[in-house]
């Protein structure tokens, strides 16, 4: 199929979907177990912060790259594709009670949009320091580092930013629970199901990824992260 056609074309736009998709799970569960690192204490977290930034660089960039073409191609598709749907049914469904639909397939859109909302905040708080609510811009460590740990700790003492950040990783699991599933199914590796509500490798996914995010503000707010 020429290119432009599979881009028009509504499977092409699902299938870009899918695969940006998956990039995006591979990066949040090397993110998550890059995070966990917190528990080890400040040295190592700094380091491994300092390694990113200083010899890894160019990974680094490489990787920036790769992700922000597939955060840009996720929600235009995602955009695209409900344009999509609601100009082929400009009379919504009559309202009912949703019967075999699940929350996180019901929380795709909005849940995304506050994903969005996020990551955007995201990296203001913790990559560029724009926005600062603890006070840690500039600060560094005893080795000279920038001092990653210490923000992490400083920003989860705050109530709202725990809030904030313990809210949004619900809403990522949601979103990977139903994404990792139907990612699947879009591209062809998951056959139909007799028992299609059995995600088991969506379950474990998305348990994973939310309780390894989460167990770094819920161990500063524990105390354990200090
Ligand atoms: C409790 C949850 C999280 C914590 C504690 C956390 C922590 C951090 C920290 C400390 C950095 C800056 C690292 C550095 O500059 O050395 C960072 C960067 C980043 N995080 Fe997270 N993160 C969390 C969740 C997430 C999630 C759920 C996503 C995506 C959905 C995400 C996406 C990113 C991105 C895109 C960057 C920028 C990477 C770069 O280009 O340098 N983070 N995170």
């Amino acid at each position: 199929m020429h290119p432009l056609a599979f881009y028009r074309s509504t499977i092409g736009k699902k299938i870009i979907m899918g695969v940006t998709g998956l990039i995006g799970i591979a990066f949040v569960i090397l993110h998550m177990a890059g995070n966990l690192q917190a528990f080890a204490g400040p040295r190592k977290l700094n380091a491994y912060g300092a390694m990113l930034h200083g010899p890894l660089n160019e990974l680094l960039w490489v990787l920036r790259i790769i992700l922000i073409v597939a955060v840009i191609l996720h929600v235009l598709m995602a955009y695209q594709l409900t344009m999509r749907s609601r100009a082929a049914r400009p009379i919504g469904y009559e309202h009912r009670e949703p019967q075999v639909s699940t929350l996180a397939a019901r929380t795709m859109k909005w849940g995304g949009v506050l994903l969005l909302a996020f990551i955007i905040f995201h990296i203001l708080h913790f990559t560029t320091q724009t926005v600062d609510p603890a006070g840690m811009r500039g600060m560094t460590d005893v080795a000279g580092d920038r001092d990653v740990y210490g923000n992490i700790v400083a920003s989860f003492q705050i109530w709202w930013v725990a809030v904030f950040y313990i809210a949004a990783m619900i809403a990522l699991g949601l979103h990977l629970y139903h994404g990792a599933w139907s990612s699947i199914r879009t591209l062809g590796y998951a056959k139909a199901s007799p028992n299609p509500l059995h995600r088991r490798i969506a379950l474990v996914v998305a348990i994973v990824v939310w309780l390894g995010f989460t167990l770094v503000p819920l161990g500063v707010i524990a105390g354990i992260i200090r």
